[in-house]
């Protein structure tokens, strides 16, 4: 039996690319779904084909939300608790991209992109916590992003959300590392996904070729680090920055 086949887990942003790979891996893996994302469309799409791709009815669920809203994550989490009766896995993953001159930027552009991200995994965090405390165990993943990691023109707001993302892991990390809660985060490089597909062709097609591995990852490739971090194998990972990305980032 896979690892992830006794989660139960959340996974934000799941009505397309990574977080659709990913709530597809971990129910294929065997574990219970609740999935969340704004548009419901695309999430209630996603439930239907992973049910006619063979998984459970009862193992695949969605809720309606908006990550930077607490009454929508406060819902999210009592659905999930009402449903399965359990949370192990929490990941967060919901996003936005918007490419721009940081002069553009104007501040409702910029407080959009931190409440999706830092708010959104911020209130991922916040409702999970307490569960996992109660049970002494659980596992969150925060998706930040290599522009994190190293700055981006044209995505400050961008890079900057993603960033703090990284500093809110390593920070609840530290805090909950000894109450046997793992909080790690992912950091992609270019994925293939509509979000990179909204960025300009000569960016993408510039981007590629300066790759180590001359290609952008998938969907999949980034659930399979999701899938690890999940897993009993990543018992000593706390804090950690993983990042699926074609070695454009070498830490
Ligand atoms: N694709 C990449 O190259 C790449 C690289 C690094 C990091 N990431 C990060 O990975 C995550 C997933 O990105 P993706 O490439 O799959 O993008 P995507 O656009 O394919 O999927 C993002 C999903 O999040 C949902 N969403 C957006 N705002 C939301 C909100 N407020 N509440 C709930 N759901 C919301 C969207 O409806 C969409 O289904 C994001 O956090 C993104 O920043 C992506």
């Amino acid at each position: 039996m896979n690892q992830s086949a006794h989660h139960i887990a959340i996974v934000t942003g799941a009505g397309s690319g990574i977080g659709a790979a990913i709530a597809e891996r971990l129910a294929h893996d065997g574990a219970k779904v609740m999935m969340n994302d704004i548009d419901e469309v695309s999430v209630k799409a996603v439930k239907d084909k992973l049910i006619s791709s063979g998984i459970a009815a009862d193992h695949i669920a969605y809720q309606v939300g908006d990550v930077s809203h607490e009454g929508d994550m406060q819902a999210l989490f009592a659905r999930t608790l009402e449903t399965y009766g359990e949370l192990s896995l929490v990941v967060n993953n919901a996003g936005i991209l918007q490419q721009k001159a940081f002069v553009d930027v104007s501040y409702d552009d910029w407080d959009k992109m931190i409440a999706v991200h830092v708010r959104g995994c911020f209130l991922g965090c916040h409702f999970a916590i307490p569960h996992m405390l109660k049970k002494g165990s659980g596992i969150i993943i925060n998706t930040a992003s290599q522009l994190g990691q190293i700055g981006a023109a044209e995505l400050v707001h961008y890079a900057t959300a993603k960033a703090a993302i990284i500093g809110l892991t390593k920070s609840l990390a530290r805090e909950y590392g000894q109450s046997g809660i793992r909080i790690n985060a992912i950091a992609p490089g270019p994925i293939n996904t509509d979000l990179v597909l909204g960025l300009s062709k000569d960016w993408r097609d510039a981007k590629a070729a300066q790759l180590p591995l001359g290609h952008f990852g998938e969907p999949s490739d980034v659930a399979a680090t999701v899938a690890f971090l999940a897993s009993d194998d990543a018992r000593i990972y706390v804090g950690q920055t993983l990042g699926p990305n074609s070695g454009d980032v070498m830490l």
